[in-house]
């Protein structure tokens, strides 16, 4: 089915959305054109592709795709797909070769994507030529970087990354600058988990403020029977994340939500709650940040650290947490399938203990066996049971603190307890699916 400007028009309101945005595959095949399908997504990061021959497994909306580094230094993003009879070309995630070649009839393509071998070379036609575009890897048009974090586009036209990313990248310049010598490694293996409902459900919980008292009640609990009892293996990390979801109301009426134009958001303050200061004593904390101080000098350095922003998300498909040095893609499988690849990164030139600490948070929030994201996972499926057993008159609200938003300098809103970053990801969305002709 077609949808027309006024269907799509038709399913949002300033504060509700019509159930079949989550469950429609109509609205999803349209989500894979016109916003996956053309605004810039974050594929990998340059410490994966530091050599020629360096590639890694990536993904546009829901197409397979390959980042890699030719003999020229040059970046390609090329589709995972052979030309010969459509076979995914490589199966690995990572790795480094010269040549890529697929597993079905051994068509073989260098790492521009040009084909340079086939089998039984004279059974072709005449006219065969291997060095034609039909027979090479489909190339994503525009690739760019910013800070070592490497974007794709499907569509050839469009605003610059720069532009595209706005005030986002103050989260990756904190992340980046968080390494004295200004250089991240990002961690080899990654956790991969795929949950049963819709990719917006991921975005519209990063920075609700209400649910943790709630969906990790269950968690909190575990961590208040526990004395604190800081282990060489553990430090009490784990326990005072746990207990990071206990927030009163009022807490979390302290942590602001920045909601930006283009879908983008963040939390602002979440450390200027108690239960998250930081410890009086803290040897490898007090060595980092004397490493800090002496790469950037005292202010600087205070500065780049006590910078305040928390689970910032790049619409719509990156999550970044820089105090503790995360990074979480998101990709849409199908109206009800998403998958979420969660990874860290080492500080270089920081104590190791540092990426000790963001491999533990890594596993404590995103694991299969986290006590939180399994929480949040079970919610996102609830609601899709839930809207996708709704008659078609089923509509979800948005609308908390809408009448409470200030403006934030230079675009966007801010306050606290809103859900308004759904509001905001909502205003992107009509934007990106009507081409512009919602206003
Ligand atoms: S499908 Fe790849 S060589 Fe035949
Ligand atoms: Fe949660």
């Amino acid at each position: 089915m077609a949808l027309s400007v006024d269907t799509i028009k038709a399913l949002v309101t300033p504060s509700t959305v019509h159930r079949s945005v989550y469950t429609d595959q109509a609205v999803f095949d349209l989500e894979m054109e016109r916003i996956f399908g053309k605004v810039w997504l974050y594929v990998a990061h340059e410490s994966q592709l530091r050599k020629a021959g360096d590639f890694v497994r990536t993904r546009l909306g829901t197409y397979d795709y390959l980042v890699t580094r030719d003999e020229h230094g040059q970046l390609n993003v090329l589709q995972n797909r052979c030309t010969h009879r459509g076979a995914t070309l490589c199966n690995e995630h990572q790795g480094n070769t010269s040549r890529m070649v697929c597993g079905y009839h051994q068509w073989m393509f260098d790492l521009q994507g040009t084909l340079r071998g086939v089998p039984h070379r004279q059974s072709y036609p005449a006219g065969f030529d291997m060095e034609s575009p039909r027979n090479s890897l489909a190339r994503a048009p525009r690739v760019d970087s910013y800070r070592g974090f490497i974007f794709a586009s499907l569509s050839e036209n469009g605003p610059s990354l720069a532009d595209f990313l706005g005030p986002m990248r103050g989260a990756i310049d904190n992340l980046v600058d968080r390494s004295p010598v200004g250089q991240l490694e990002l961690s080899d293996t990654a956790f991969r988990l795929e949950f049963k409902a819709n990719w917006k459900m991921h975005h519209e919980n990063a920075n609700d403020t209400i649910h943790p008292g709630v969906v990790h009640s269950s968690s909190v609990m575990t961590a208040r029977q526990h004395q604190a009892e800081p282990t060489p293996f553990d430090d009490g990390q784990t326990r005072e994340m746990l207990q990071g979801n206990a927030f009163t109301k009022k807490e979390w009426e302290g942590i602001e939500l920045v909601a930006l134009p283009g879908g983008h958001s963040y939390m602002d303050g979440i450390y200027r709650s108690r239960l998250l200061a930081r410890k009086e004593s803290d040897p490898v904390r007090d060595e980092y940040e004397a490493i800090m101080k002496q790469a950037y000098g005292e202010e600087r350095a205070s500065q780049i650290l006590n910078l305040d922003r928390f689970n910032n998300l790049v619409y719509p498909n990156l999550s970044i947490n820089a105090q503790y040095h995360q990074l979480r893609m998101v990709y849409p499988v199908a109206p009800d399938r998403t998958l979420v690849v969660s990874r860290c990164f080492r500080l270089v030139g920081a104590p190791e203990q540092i990426y000790h600490r963001a491999v533990r948070f890594l596993t404590n929030l995103s694991s299969p066996a986290s006590m939180i994201y399994g929480d949040d996972a079970a919610i996102f499926e609830r609601c899709n049971t839930g809207l996708s057993g709704s008659d078609d008159e089923a509509w979800i609200d948005m609308s908390r603190g809408a009448d409470l938003d200030k403006p934030f300098p230079g675009g966007g809103t801010i306050s606290a307890a809103t859900e308004a970053p759904i509001r905001s990801q909502f205003k992107a969305w009509l934007g990106y699916m009507t081409d512009g002709a919602h206003a």
